[in-house]
């Protein structure tokens, strides 16, 4: 007799992704219920990800996923018969088939896909919900909605334009609940269009790719007043904070920074930063210096830490060992959680838990190839962390999560809100 955990079952098949990329979708049986999950991929990806496993083939210019999707058949056959709800025990099965430090065998588009699918189909069985048994692999019973990160304008990697900063976002950390924070987003977002036609015109409309509008703007403060203008126009500047993802990366050369048309050493990087903060609502920044640089990270911790969130993507990679080193020098003091960034949920959760110990906040985030797959809004309630990013109030990969996290609302859930140590907006 089959039990009603027990995985029967795994495919794979490569899908395109919201760029038109191949990505790896999987699929899981067990007994009683099956889970399906896709994968996403960044653009401005850290050098020190998990390996995203690609063909190199003419194909797709290089980019197929086919042997990632070949090794999930060498998966499913040390996974079959296994329970479903054994989370742990079948991410370290993949961890030690692949047995390098980045996934670099089995790639952790493969193990990722399995991962995701084993944990829906584990909630499929018992037909419960994907948050709910995430909440108890996660050791979670504090479910909360968290707040939308919505990334309103885009630049950097993201973006046709000259915006060296790659997101600018609005976050509704006033709103009494998550749909009242969509709406909040989604009415700003449509102010902010109005602003920047009649400014730039038509062409500064169009999006990019994380349904932001990528206008042709050059200077960091231009986006940064568009949007105080477009939150006070519909009505909401009580209600919205400012956030950045700097992606600084991308914009560093050596030790210094080329930014808004300077060049600028850390220190002069970190005063630059501190006016911005002082100038306008912003609650939170990403990546504000490059993938290596936790001194500068541990310096503007140190100067603006209190009033505002310093999340590290690109530089803790959810990895546990990066954000040891974060937190031994007090670098940044929020994580970015992206679930393909470590390659299994297992490992994403024991970098979670680190950073709750260090009383870091955690960021729920997408990347900018996306799939309709909602995981990460489930994720983000299942794990209680309060804060989610997952691109603008458009396009359909991204409103996947939102409208996930609308459906999650009905199950009479509260609103994380954010006091950010009361700073804000007036
Ligand atoms: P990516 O960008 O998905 O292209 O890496 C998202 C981010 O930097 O947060
Ligand atoms: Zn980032």
């Amino acid at each position: 007799m089959i039990g009603k955990y027990e995985i029967t079952d795994i495919k794979a098949r490569q899908i395109l992704d919201s760029r038109g990329n191949p990505t790896v979708e999987c699929w899981v049986k067990t007994g009683k219920g099956t889970g399906i999950a896709s994968v996403p991929s960044g653009a401005s990806t850290g050098k020190h990800e998990a390996v995203e496993l690609r063909d190199g083939e003419k194909e797709y210019n290089g980019l197929g996923v086919t042997k990632a999707v070949k090794n999930i058949s060498r998966i499913e056959a040390k996974l079959m018969g296994h329970d479903a709800r054994d989370q742990d025990g079948i991410d370290r099965i993949m961890m030690e088939m692949d047995g390098t430090p980045n996934k670099s065998h089995l790639g952790a588009n493969a193990t990722l896909a399995v991962s995701m699918a084993v944990c829906r189909a584990a909630a499929s069985s018992k037909e419960g919900e994907v948050y709910d048994h995430i909440g108890i692999i996660y050791g979670a019973r504090n479910f909360v909605l968290p707040v939308p990160f919505f990334n309103v304008i885009n630049g950097g990697q993201h973006a046709g334009n000259a915006l060296d900063i790659q997101e600018f976002m609005i976050a509704p950390i006033g709103a009494e609940s998550f749909s009242e924070a969509l709406r909040i987003g989604s009415e700003v977002h449509h102010s902010l269009k109005g602003i920047l036609h009649s400014k730039y015109g038509v062409n500064a409309v169009n999006v990019g790719d994380e349904g932001g509008f990528a206008p042709p703007m050059k200077k960091s403060k231009e986006a940064l007043d568009a949007l105080v203008a477009a939150v006070k126009k519909s009505g909401h500047y009580k209600k919205v904070g400012i956030c950045m993802d700097a992606a600084a990366t991308s914009f560093q050369k050596g030790k210094k920074y080329k930014l808004d048309g300077k060049v600028m050493d850390a220190e002069g990087l970190t005063e630059y930063y501190e006016s911005l903060a002082a100038k306008y609502p912003i609650i939170a920044i990403e990546d504000p210096f490059g993938e290596d640089d936790y001194d500068a990270f541990a310096m503007l911790t140190e100067r603006i830490g209190e009033n505002v969130q310093i999340t590290g993507d690109d530089i803790f990679v959810t990895n546990n060992e990066r954000l040891k080193d974060g937190i031994m020098c007090r670098a940044g003091n929020a994580l970015l959680l992206k679930l393909n960034q470590i390659g299994t949920i297992i490992e994403a959760f024991d970098a979670a838990h680190l950073a709750r110990h260090a009383g870091y906040s955690i960021m729920v985030s997408h990347r900018s190839g996306e799939t309709c797959d909602p995981f990460i809004a489930d994720l983000a309630v299942g794990i209680g962390c309060g804060q989610i990013k997952a691109g603008a109030p458009c396009r359909g990969e991204r409103l996947a999560k939102y409208n996930q996290l609308l459906r999650i609302e009905e199950h009479d859930l509260p609103y994380a809100g954010m006091d950010w140590r009361k700073k804000g907006v007036e």
